[in-house]
């Protein structure tokens, strides 16, 4: 039986095998301990159930006060809390030591990564299509707006290997417009895809967006959106019935089956 596990042991290989060779567009994006985070965000994070997310969700300097629509179940530890709508923990700065620290760490590698995305030069693509970029297919690459992207109605798709990589720069806000998707080609990883944008970013209702948001701002995902990556906020994120996964948990999944012996055996 030719399994799903052997396509993923594969893929992997395929993934460690190229990493170490050239990779095209810009240098990668360092996000620190803040790429430990599904979610983190600055002053708040809400839901309105029932979301899904995989992975953790931070939150600094604002307290736990600020996570809203969780239903929050505190540890006994006060380290984190849970909640049926997170695979993984709840941090907040209002937590027990050392929450507060880790929390602290994260946010200031969060906004070292805004910066150097953002501080980027001598883009290859500058204003491309206006801003209006559905339908397009993107190429590794620096890419600059000085407005507002939109995409859709026709989805986007990025183009590359799994060691390409993307930066958008945003100085505008960042629409993904009903039913529009963001979509992946030829293996990049959403790892790869930074999308770093000043103003506030919205995923509308029936959206899936691939990549790490870096934003400056607020993060808004409608109803039955989807997110496979980080959104890394310096004010709130508000979700709405969404599912956001972390692809480094993924990662770090696919790396425990490959030393798992039937994958030694298999792979
Ligand atoms: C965070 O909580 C404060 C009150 O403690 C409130 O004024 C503020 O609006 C909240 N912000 C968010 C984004 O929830
Ligand atoms: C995104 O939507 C907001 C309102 O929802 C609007 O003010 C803004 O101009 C839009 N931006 C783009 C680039 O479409």
């Amino acid at each position: 039986m030719f399994s799903i596990l052997n396509v993923v042991c594969l893929s992997l290989w395929a993934f460690l095998g190229v990493a170490a060779s050239t990779n095209l567009g810009p240098a990668s994006v360092n996000l620190g301990t803040a790429a430990n985070f599904a979610i983190l965000a600055e002053t708040g994070v809400s839901t309105v159930p029932q979301s899904s997310i995989t992975g953790d969700v931070g939150l600094s300097p604002f307290g736990a006060n600020n996570f809203t629509g969780f239903s929050l179940t505190l540890d006994s530890s006060g380290t984190f809390a849970t909640s049926s709508q997170v695979t993984g923990h709840l941090l907040a700065a209002s937590y027990t030591a050392p929450t507060p620290a880790t929390l602290e760490t994260a946010v200031s590698d969060m906004q070292a990564a805004y910066s150097d995305a953002a501080s980027r030069v001598s883009p290859d693509f500058s204003e491309l299509g206006g801003g209006a970029i559905g339908g397009l297919v993107l190429t590794p690459g620096l890419y600059k707006w000085t407005t507002g992207v939109s995409v859709g109605p026709a989805d986007v798709t990025i183009s590359g290997t799994s060691s390409d990589i993307f930066i958008f720069q945003i100085d505008g806000t960042l629409n993904i417009t009903s039913q529009s998707s963001v979509t992946l080609a030829g293996g990049v990883l959403a790892s790869n895809v930074i999308w770093v944008v000043a103003g506030v970013v919205t995923a509308n209702p029936g959206t899936h967006v691939e990549g790490v948001i870096l934003a400056q701002a607020s993060v808004t995902l409608l109803t039955g959106a989807t997110m496979n990556g980080n959104i890394l906020a310096q004010n709130f994120v508000a979700l709405q019935a969404v599912s956001v996964h972390i692809f480094i948990r993924l990662f770090l999944i696919l790396l425990s089956l490959v030393g798992h012996p039937w994958c030694r055996r298999t792979c």
